[in-house]
This record gives C-alpha cells, sequence and structure tokens, in this order.
C-alpha cells in the first residue's frame, strides 16, 4: 500500500488503483468473516477491498469493514444499478466497481460521492465512460475480452485512460498485464480463495496479499 496516501478522506478512482498492484474481489457470505478477511489482507499489505454485490449479506459485510476495519477501505463490485450505488454508499462504501457502463450508474456514483471504475470492453464503452470524465476504468473481462494485446492497441488511440484489467487474472499472468504502460494495477479473486475462506485460513489470505505486493507495476 502506499504509505503517504491518507484514506481518510475522498479518494479518486486513481488513486483507489494505485494504491496496491492488485484490488481482490471478493464474494462474502459472512460478517464476522469479512471483518478478519479484511484485516487479513490489510496484513498482507493490501487496503482496497472490492466487495461484490453478489450474495445477500453484501452490504452488511461492507458496513463491518467500514465500521471495524478503519485501516482498509470498503468498497464495492457488481454495482450494476443506480440503487445499488445508494444502497452501497449507505453503507460505507469508498468506491465503487461495475461490470459495465451506463450514465446512470455514473450519475448516481457522482451523486453518492462515490469514485467508480466502471467496466468496459469496447472503444464505444470507453468513450462513454470518457463523456462523463472518468478515465480510470476497468477492463472487464480481461482475459476473455482479448487481453494484454486488447490494451496495447488500446494504448493508440486511448492513450490518456489508465486501466485496472479483471477477469481471468492470477498471479501467473498478472505481471503481463502490470507491464503494459495503460496499466496500473489489476483485479482478480485470487487472493481470497473460497476453501481458505471456509476454513478460516486467513494466514494463507496474508501470505497471497503479501505475494501479490511483490509484483513489479511499470505504471503506478
Ligand atoms: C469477477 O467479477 O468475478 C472478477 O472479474 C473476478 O474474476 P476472476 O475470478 O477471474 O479473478
Amino acid at each position: 500500500m502506499d504509505v503517504t496516501l491518507d484514506v481518510s478522506g475522498h479518494l479518486t478512482a486513481l488513486q483507489v488503483m494505485r494504491d496496491a498492484p492488485v484490488i481482490p474481489v471478493i464474494v462474502l457470505t459472512d460478517v464476522r468473516q469479512a471483518v478478519l478477511l479484511a484485516r487479513a489482507l490489510v496484513a498482507g499489505g493490501i487496503r482496497m477491498l472490492e466487495v461484490t454485490l453478489r450474495t445477500p449479506q453484501a452490504l452488511a459485510c461492507i458496513e463491518a469493514i467500514a465500521r471495524e476495519v478503519p485501516e482498509a477501505v470498503a468498497g464495492a463490485g457488481t454495482v450494476r444499478s443506480a440503487a445499488d450505488a445508494q444502497a452501497c454508499a449507505m453503507a460505507g462504501a469508498r468506491f465503487a466497481v461495475s461490470p459495465g457502463y451506463t450514465h446512470a450508474v455514473g450519475q448516481a456514483c457522482r451523486d453518492a460521492g462515490l469514485p467508480l471504475l466502471p467496466g468496459v470492453a469496447t472503444g464505444s464503452e470507453i468513450m462513454m465512460a470518457q463523456e462523463d470524465g472518468l478515465s480510470a476504468l476497468k477492463f472487464f473481462p480481461a482475459l476473455q475480452a482479448g487481453g494484454p494485446a486488447m490494451l496495447k492497441a488500446w494504448s493508440g488511440p486511448f492513450g490518456d485512460v489508465r486501466f485496472c484489467p479483471t477477469g481471468g487474472v492470477t498471479m501467473a499472468n498478472a505481471a503481463e498485464f502490470l507491464a503494459l504502460s495503460n496499466v496500473v494495477c489489476v483485479g482478480g479473486s485470487w487472493l481470497t480463495p473460497a476453501e481458505a475462506l471456509a476454513r478460516g485460513d486467513w494466514a494463507q489470505v496474508t501470505a497471497l496479499a503479501q505475494q501479490a505486493c511483490q509484483l513489479i507495476r511499470s505504471n503506478a
């Protein structure tokens, strides 16, 4: 994590992306587990946490992390509607990540004061996000939608855009993405394996976070 960054105030999407080489994509069903997991990730050097709105407990988990783990920054993932944006902001989320982009989601995040990393997979989607002033974007699903070659192709026409590729990124291929000039960080679920969560193996989560923090970035 970038120790010079004060995370107590408002953050920009670019600051969220720059803090560590990986933003963990997290699926949680248990509030107690949420707190322990957040502490384990912070202990490994990762504090920008994307808790996906994919379970009925997700908002309560965001709320618990925001309340009990102040050294973490709880964000919400899978934000697909204005209502999602409002709900996660109410729960204490400090940033939002979406799998795609609509102007309505962009507007709702602006209204709620939430920095947004919107998902894009085409040039038109990048242009739509840029029309609304967004230039720190998630490339999703990164591997399936063209991988590093797609990002290289975009670096010409969209040279002012910075990406967080997510989807199919692992410890094995993260370095290839992070070497690109338009990539600031990657996102992925590999830091929080379901089996480790089920076992309460927080040491494994911390070790995976530490390993992820060793990844070299050419453009942070
Ligand atoms: C997701 O939305 O699930 C993320 O893109 C994570 O994808 P991954 O499991 O391939 O890392």
